[in-house]
């Protein structure tokens, strides 16, 4: 296929929506056409790309018909319902969605971490939750190294995690604030500005949230390392975008601050930013925007045998959702995965 692939952005007024067809652009994927859906409620709207302006459609499950790659951010529900109508219409999803992640017949995919598991998918590939991706792509090069037993970890997660109503709530809860308005939490449970909220999600009967649980799981089947104990703490802080992590962690051999700036510094992804005696650490401001992982204040813990701990950044809206499904969409590509599936299908039914 020289003209490229057929592709499809459901969800491509959201946050994530829009930013994936930023990245198709910037990454110069092989868009031969590009169909953006949407809810009932921005059909007939339309959104620029690439310089022309496109008209979004309603996402029903009537409208995969000849597309070959269906990026999907547009809720878990929706994808429940569309997704398999995509694929049976012949296209492969990329599903930024929680629906699919932990399902055991669908590979949950970071290209820095698990690339070959993009191979055994049967049309739908889960893209993981975004404090997660951060985390492997900082932590799987260190596992290899040296293999992890134990992750600790707290985040604080921006308000672009919960797409444009967060930014709108945060946005006009500082305004609120400032003209002595009290505030009212529409979006979050309690006020965000000027806040923290320790919950992300519902909560579990455990005490954990869904956000940690999905931090546990998805890191255990995207690293194949069921074995790994993790515990996360997901707050949601006054950022507008960009993802932070604590991230304390336990070895099975001695690994040294300078070996592991050394492991990251060769890693895929991965840009250390690590010199204290300068205030040098990537903060998530400077990180909008950007495609890589950075990590920061690298340094030996006592807590655990062979500890280590730092500080991971990046930018959830690119590396922790639309960057890498495209890159997700990139490996299908190259693996010749894209084309031709709608034929492939019909051989296989024969
Ligand atoms: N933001 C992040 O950092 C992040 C990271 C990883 C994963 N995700 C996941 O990505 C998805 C989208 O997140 P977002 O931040 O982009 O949210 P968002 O800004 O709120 O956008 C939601 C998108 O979904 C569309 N949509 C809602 N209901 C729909 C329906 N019934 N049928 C078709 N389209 C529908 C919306 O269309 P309308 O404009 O018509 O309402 C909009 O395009 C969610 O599943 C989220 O969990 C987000």
């Amino acid at each position: 296929m020289t003209q490229g692939y057929r592709v499809a952005i459901v969800g491509a007024t959201g946050l994530v929506g829009r930013t994936m067809a930023t990245v198709l652009c910037e990454r110069h994927f092989p868009v031969r056409s590009l169909r953006m859906f949407a809810s009932a409620r921005s059909a007939g709207s339309s959104l620029e790309w690439n310089g022309r302006s496109i008209v979004v459609e309603e996402a029903r499950p009537d409208a995969f018909a000849d597309i070959d790659l269906a990026l999907f951010s547009a809720g878990a529900s929706t994808s429940r319902e569309l997704a398999p109508a995509a694929v049976a219409a012949g296209a492969i999803v990329v599903d930024n969605s929680s629906a699919w992640r932990m399902d055991p017949d669908i590979p949950l995919v970071v290209p820095e971490v698990n690339p070959d598991d993009v191979a055994w998918n049967k049309g739908i590939i889960a893209n993981p939750n975004c404090s997660t991706i951060q985390m492997v792509v900082a932590l799987d090069p260190l596992h290899r190294a040296r293999g992890i037993r134990r992750i600790v970890v707290d985040t604080y997660q921006s308000v672009g995690g919960t797409g444009n109503k967060g930014v709108a709530e945060l946005r006009e809860q500082v305004a609120q604030d400032a003209a002595g308005v009290a505030l009212t939490p529409n979006v979050y449970p309690h006020p965000i500005a000027f806040n923290l909220v320790p919950q992300i999600d519902s909560f579990l009967p455990d005490g954990s949230t869904k956000e940690e649980a999905k931090m546990v799981n998805e890191t255990r089947k995207i690293m194949h390392a069921p074995l790994i104990k993790v515990i996360a703490t997901t707050v949601r802080v006054p950022v507008l975008c960009a993802h932070s992590e604590a991230v304390h962690v336990g070895f099975e051999r001695p690994i040294t601050p300078d070996e592991a700036r050394e492991f990251l510094r060769r890693a895929p992804g991965v840009i250390v930013e690590d010199d204290p005696s300068r205030s040098i650490y990537p903060t998530p401001r400077d990180k909008i925007g950007r495609d890589e992982v950075f990590v920061g204040r690298i340094r030996s813990n006592d807590v655990f045998e062979n500890g280590l701990s730092m500080w991971i950044v990046a930018d959830n809206i690119r590396k922790g959702a639309a960057t890498n499904a495209v890159q997700i969409a990139e490996e299908l590509a190259r693996r010749g995965l894209l084309a031709n599936r709608k034929e492939r299908l019909n051989v296989v039914r024969g």
